[in-house]
């Protein structure tokens, strides 16, 4: 596919491109602030979803007849599509799976069971997202290695002193997201690896609410492993990417046994496919590949420094327009954030307030975000959490503070 053409970024132009944020909710025009929980879809990605089912629909790798051979063929571009989104050294280092969960999943039971003795330690930050605590946990209570948190501080940064005492000969690996869904945190995930990288333990970065607002660069980053899913990043639910440094993947066992990661099968014994497919058993989410693949040569033709810009602004806007809002407490202040605003207001619990806001055809998340030990550690059970991404407008960050506003006075 040729490169697509960066224009100038224009996000009312860009909320055009997708359909859903045409319509009215509650007798309001939408507004979608839940980006963090998953993102729309540009018509491309529903058109792209669309032929292949209509036209080219049949398993991979399979048949030899002109429909296998056409999906076959957008399938294994989709990996290079997404390959060359994270400056993959190769496309076999892009493992398909069904999203960030299980290619967490996947490293901790492969890699994990392999490599873990009792006495190890994994460490992970206590901004972690549940995807990238429970697996952890899972994998460490079957080895006898322990899951150790990195302390963040009240604004929600990860504290690199307090990480670099913990970096000791019994970490073997080291687990954190690029971006932070509860806070926003973007963290610098680059030097986080290379500490990890000096004291001897692999390092695997869930990028699940980092590749809609960056450019990801495994390479520059220094990761082991890197993890997101589709839906985060405009594309189709139900496909993710797990990358991998080949030598790692290389020595790592299959997770899942079946059809396509083998090359030959007996009773006396199984031999394994080679990457990425010895990690790709049964037939895949071929549509949700080809999808996520539309979704990102859409993404390659945005200005993402203007986005990432635009975002601020809009971060920013929602900051003054709720400053005078009475109770209203922002929750963490990253030193670096996407444009996440994360809040309580004293006396409004946050399911109350998102449903007065969704009567407003409004939609934002609330609660814990899968993120209960961060919560516990700010001493919340949750918050509201309006979550920016490239299709929003000023004109929706201004119907989301008339609409904190107006549900306030409805508390006072
Ligand atoms: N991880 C998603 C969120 O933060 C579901 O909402």
């Amino acid at each position: 596919m040729n490169a697509p053409q960066t224009r100038p970024f224009d996000a009312a132009r860009l909320r055009e491109d997708f359909p859903i944020l045409q319509q009215s909710v509650n007798g309001q025009p939408l507004v979608y602030l839940d980006n963090a929980a998953t993102t729309q879809k540009p018509a491309v990605v529903l058109e792209a979803l669309d032929h292949y089912y209509r036209y080219d629909n049949a398993n991979v790798h399979r048949g030899v007849h002109a429909l296998s051979d056409r999906s076959t063929t957008a399938f294994e571009a989709a990996r290079e599509t997404v390959s060359r989104f994270l400056n993959s050294p190769a496309a076999h280092q892009v493992i398909w799976t069904r999203g960030t969960t299980e290619s967490i999943n996947l490293v901790a039971q492969s890699w994990g069971r392999q490599n873990l003795r009792a006495g190890d330690r994994i460490l992970v930050s206590w901004l972690e997202h549940h995807s990238n605590i429970v697996p952890w946990q899972l994998v460490a209570e079957a080895t006898g290695a322990e899951v150790v948190p990195i302390p963040v501080s009240d604004a929600g940064d990860i504290d690199l002193a307090a990480f670099d005492a913990l970096l000791d000969a019994r970490v073997k690996l080291v687990a954190v997201n690029h971006v932070s869904n509860a806070l926003g945190t973007v963290n610098p995930v680059a030097e986080i690896c290379r500490r990890a990288r000096d004291a001897g333990a692999l390092t695997l970065v869930d990028g699940a609410q980092a590749v809609a607002h960056m450019p990801v660069d495994v390479q520059a980053i220094g990761c082991d492993f890197y993890a997101f899913s589709g839906h985060k990043v405009f594309g189709p639910t139900g496909i993710g990417v797990l990358w991998g440094r080949e030598s790692v993947l290389e020595a790592m066992p299959p997770f899942l046994g079946g059809g396509e990661m083998i090359e030959t099968v007996s009773f006396e014994g199984t031999t394994f496919n080679s990457l990425p497919f010895r990690f790709e058993a049964g037939t895949p989410h071929i549509a949700g590949a080809i999808g996520l693949a539309a979704a990102l040569d859409y993404l390659g033709g945005i200005d993402l420094a203007a986005a990432a810009q635009h975002e601020k602004r809009l971060l920013a806007q929602m900051l003054e327009l709720t400053a005078d809002v009475p109770g209203l407490r922002r929750i963490g202040q990253p030193a670096e954030c996407v444009g996440i605003f994360s809040f309580i207001i004293d006396g409004v619990p946050p399911a109350d307030l998102g449903m007065l806001l969704d009567e407003q055809g409004i939609a934002v998340r609330t609660g814990h975000h899968c993120t209960q030990p961060l919560m516990s550690r700010l001493g919340l059970p949750g918050t509201v959490r309006a979550a920016c991404t490239l299709y929003n407008t000023p004109d929706d960050i201004e119907r989301l503070a008339r609409g904190i506003h107006r549900a306030r006075r409805l508390f006072a």
